[in-house]
């Protein structure tokens, strides 16, 4: 059951197994801490994998949470994983991630991650721009090894997420237009001996939870697959990226276990009876919901105009609150029903304004040296921390089956 109370208490619950609190964790480290639910991840995980066509192959966007036990739950799933820089190439393997499904996606690879690429065998790169592709002609050429590619659609679509995070709209750096095509198909000719056009791939964005513009996109891209097919090109994948988004505000989980389920039968249809390998790119839906962020309020400051909570993690430790406006719930780890409800800022200790984890938040009086918890946490939480201010990064645990590992 993920994170939950039992008696007052925030703790992971996992069936079978003693729950492990917050506390004891609060107890043992004494510092912000990012604390993940293995157990949740591979459920959500499991899950993925049955929701889609039998010739799917789940890559788990790991720029979401690049946690080596998170990796190593992937890997022994033998699932891949979604890779966008070379660290991450490395990241994968050392966790035992197969080669063979290592997608690899992004709009600025360098000439040296291209041949760390290729040397290690990865199952696809994702081309951004006819000039990457060109790069990849020259280092598969020189290296002598075959590289398969796919090619990332622009589809123009405009879903429903903060606009940082939308990628697949015509004004968007990602992808590619349609009438890129010809001049692709010319460096793929000039270049046929190394590399292979295998398939395509698509990723509009991320936090969506309408369907439509998924679909959508799907739609305006399989006719470029058929197109490509007649031509003769031997495609077998078809990406549909990641960016399925999850609730950040119920306390039950299961609307995005029904979104999941309800997304894959949409495309399943969608697709017909085309002969495709499916593959998709979940991120945030796999491990959003798996962690939180501990915090200690520090100080409670009053004004005649607000009062403010300030806790020992900010926008160094949490980004998106600050970059996104995001909504993140904060409660404390253990519920006091006795103190009445006041109304708070979080804010972290960074000396900007924009140093905001939630405004306005009605809770139980506070005090300080109490912690809380940051809700649904796990995804773009530690990897995207800094250490601004020259403040320490936030720690790290992760709990399975009632034990930190
Ligand atoms: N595939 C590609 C090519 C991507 O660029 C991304 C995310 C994903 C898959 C995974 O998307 P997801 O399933 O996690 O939505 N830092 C932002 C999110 C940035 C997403 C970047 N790309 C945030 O905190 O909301």
């Amino acid at each position: 059951m993920a994170f939950c109370f039992e008696k007052d208490q925030l703790v992971i619950a996992s069936e079978g197994f003693l729950s492990v609190t917050m506390q004891s964790i609060v107890q043992e480290i004494g510092k912000p801490t990012y604390v993940y639910d293995l157990d949740e991840v591979v459920r959500r995980l499991k899950h993925l994998s049955g929701a889609f066509t039998e010739n799917t192959t789940i890559h788990y966007a790991m720029k979401a949470n690049s946690h080596p036990e998170i990796l190593k739950a992937v890997a022994q799933l033998g699932l891949g994983v979604d890779v966008v820089s070379e660290g991450e190439i490395r990241l994968a393997l050392k966790a035992g991630v197969d080669p063979g499904k290592v997608v690899f996606s992004g709009v600025g690879k360098s000439k040296s991650e291209i041949r760390h690429a290729i040397e290690v065998g990865i199952r696809q790169i994702n081309v951004e721009s006819v000039g990457e592709l060109r790069r990849i002609g020259e280092m598969a050429g020189s290296l002598k090894k075959v590289c398969n590619v796919a090619f990332r659609m622009n589809p123009d679509v405009d879903p429903d997420t903060h606009p940082y995070i939308k990628t697949g709209f015509r004004d968007n750096k990602f992808g590619m237009d349609e009438s890129a095509l010809p001049e692709l198909e010319e460096v793929l000719k000039a270049n046929s001996e190394y590399v292979h056009l295998t398939g395509l791939t698509l990723h509009i964005g991320s936090q969506i939870r309408e369907l439509e513009s998924f679909l959508d996109a799907i739609q305006k891209t399989l006719p470029i697959w058929d197109h490509l097919k007649e031509q003769g090109y031997p495609l077998e994948t078809f990406d549909i990226g990641g960016g399925v988004g999850i609730s950040y505000t119920e306390e039950n989980p299961e609307s995005d276990y029904a979104l999941i389920a309800e997304y894959g039968a949409a495309v399943n249809k969608l697709l017909g009876d085309r002969a495709i390998e499916l593959q998709v790119e979940p991120g945030r839906v796999v491990v959003g919901r798996s962690g939180v962020l501990l915090t200690e309020v520090q100080y409670i400051k009053q004004t005649p105009y607000k009062n403010f909570a300030i806790v020992n993690s900010g926008m160094h430790h949490l980004m998106r609150p600050s970059l996104y406006s995001a909504y993140h719930r904060v409660e404390p780890i253990e519920k006091y029903t006795d103190r009445p409800s006041m109304v708070y800022d979080i804010v972290g200790p960074i000396c900007e304004s924009s140093d905001v984890i939630g405004h306005d938040r009605s809770l139980p009086r506070l005090e300080e040296e109490q912690w809380l918890a940051i809700r649904d946490a796990g995804a773009y939480g530690f990897c995207m921390a800094n250490t601004y201010n020259a403040h320490e990064l936030p720690e790290e645990v992760v709990v399975s089956e009632g034990r930190k590992l």
